[in-house]
């Protein structure tokens, strides 16, 4: 769906855009969307056609930075091919001056190499189309949010939105790279959320989700809970999410609104890491395993159908096989009902990465399996657990695989497949649930 992008009746050409990292990046991808069609480019699913091709990159582990590497390899023969084809690399990795100027060495046919920070000079890179390969150091300036705020954004199909409500990270978790590539953390205004949200619903738009590194600590005029209030308040939007929280900063007012309000959806993100007490410390998580359990009992203990999801890492420095069973430990106390499960990996400049008693490849790898084991059987008994009950589910589209049958998100963030007609596509409707796989759930729409 196009938001205002005042799309110029003279094509220039086209565009595609590659994201390779999280859902924040997915969405700036969304922004340089919009304004490539602001400049009059519209939209190709096909790389190779492509005349200016967006790689929007990550950092966070070196399995993205290496797959990036490798992807832009591969597209020296578009270029030799089609010598006007643009190629620009964006994003986090582009952000650190290493990468970008080893990018600029490597890939000389790479035709513009900018940072995250640097979507505005995006704008007037494509504009002119002049190549820009010298880095230059990107500030994060306040002035900068309103700035990319403004952008217009091509949104992905679909009944659900995103709208990013802070930028940066001040947590600094010493295996983390995102406070170094994205800058302090930086709160939206109050009323540039709202506006955005409610230009969302007048659009049609049944959820948003709102994005942060920690919203948590979204600090405006109000207080995270204060903009969800505001919102409840002032927009009719059927459903809202939010992710990311940490769990030093989730408020027992948090909870209670979650517990009092339906409109907020009952899932919480809640990285946990690792559940070694001595590992929490040296990531600098600021929180104890105690203090994680009490947290998810007051959650549970108010919302006692809420999913929790987590975030893991295995093979942190110095993590001993004792320390790996805490984490398992956690896994069956807390039941999340999914969880990302990702391996250490050093991030040049960030303390964890100089530790001493860096995990072996082979240890790291032992755990991750083990973990995965252990955190899909979890999560397919908590899927069977919602076996005969009726879910609200907000209907996205056509179900992968060509079933014929419907797919959409329950309240709590589960895949809910069911046959029905594609004109639900965009409405909230009762399934109830006969069968759940590992990751999916399955039902008929109730009547
Ligand atoms: N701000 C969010 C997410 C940030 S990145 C939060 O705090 O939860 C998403 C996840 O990537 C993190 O939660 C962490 O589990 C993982 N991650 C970050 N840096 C990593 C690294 N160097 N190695 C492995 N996993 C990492
Ligand atoms: Fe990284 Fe920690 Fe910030 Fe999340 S809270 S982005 S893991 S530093
Ligand atoms: Fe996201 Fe990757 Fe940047 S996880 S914040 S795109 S480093």
């Amino acid at each position: 769906m196009n938001e205002n992008t005042g799309l110029s009746p003279e094509v220039r050409g086209l565009y595609h855009v590659v994201s390779y990292g999280c859902q924040m990046n997915a969405h700036e991808s969304e922004k340089i969307a919009g304004l490539l069609e602001k400049a009059g480019y519209v939209p190709t699913c096909e790389p190779a056609e492509a005349d200016v091709l967006v790689l929007n990159t990550c950092c966070v582990r070196d399995s993205a930075e290496q797959r990036i590497i490798g992807h832009i390899g591969t597209l020296k023969k578009y270029k030799q091919r089609r010598p006007d084809m643009k190629i620009a690399v964006v994003g986090c990795l582009t952000q650190r001056r290493d990468a970008a100027e080893r990018l600029a060495r490597t890939f000389p046919f790479v035709d513009i190499i900018l940072g995250t920070q640097d979507l505005s000079a995006l704008s007037t890179a494509l504009e002119r189309m002049d190549p820009v390969r010298d880095w230059q150091e990107t500030k994060h300036l306040n002035d900068a949010v309103d700035e990319r705020d403004r952008l217009p954004a091509v949104r992905a199909e679909g009944p659900s939105a995103q709208i990013n409500i802070m930028y940066g990270c001040d947590n600094f978790c010493t295996y983390c790279i995102v406070p170094h590539v994205r800058g302090p953390e930086r709160s939206r205004g109050a009323a540039a959320v709202l506006e955005e949200a409610w230009q969302l619903e007048q659009a049609g738009y049944r959820e948003v989700q709102l994005l942060g590194q920690n919203v948590n600590s979204y600090c405006s005029e109000v207080d995270f809970c204060g903009l969800l209030e505001r919102l409840l308040a002032e927009t009719a939007i059927d459903r809202i999410r939010f992710m990311t929280s940490h769990p030093k900063d989730l408020s027992d007012r948090l909870i209670e609104l979650i517990s009092r309000e339906k409109r907020l959806c009952s899932h919480i993100h809640l990285p946990l890491q690792s559940g070694s007490d001595a590992v929490l410390r040296r990531m600098n998580r600021r929180y104890t395993a105690a203090q994680y359990l009490d947290l998810a009992d007051r959650i549970r203990s108010a919302v006692p159908d809420i999913t929790l999801t987590t975030d893991l890492i295995v093979g942190f420095p110095g993590e001993t096989d004792a320390d790996f069973a805490e984490t398992l430990a956690m896994v069956e106390k807390v039941r999340f009902a999914s969880a990302y499960t990702f391996v250490y990996s050093p991030r040049r400049g960030t303390p964890a990465a100089a530790m001493p008693n860096q995990v072996s490849k082979e240890t790291k790898k032992r755990r991750i399996m083990k973990l995965i084991d252990l955190q899909q059987a979890v999560t397919h008994e908590l899927n069977r657990e919602r076996i005969g009950r009726t879910e609200q589910v907000l209907v996205t589209g056509l179900a992968a695989r060509g079933t014929g049958d419907m797919t959409g998100r329950s309240d709590g963030g589960r895949t809910v497949n069911f046959p029905g007609p594609e004109s639900m596509t965009g409405r909230i409707v009762p399934v109830r649930i006969t069968d759940a796989k590992s990751s999916t759930l399955y039902g008929q729409l109730e009547v």
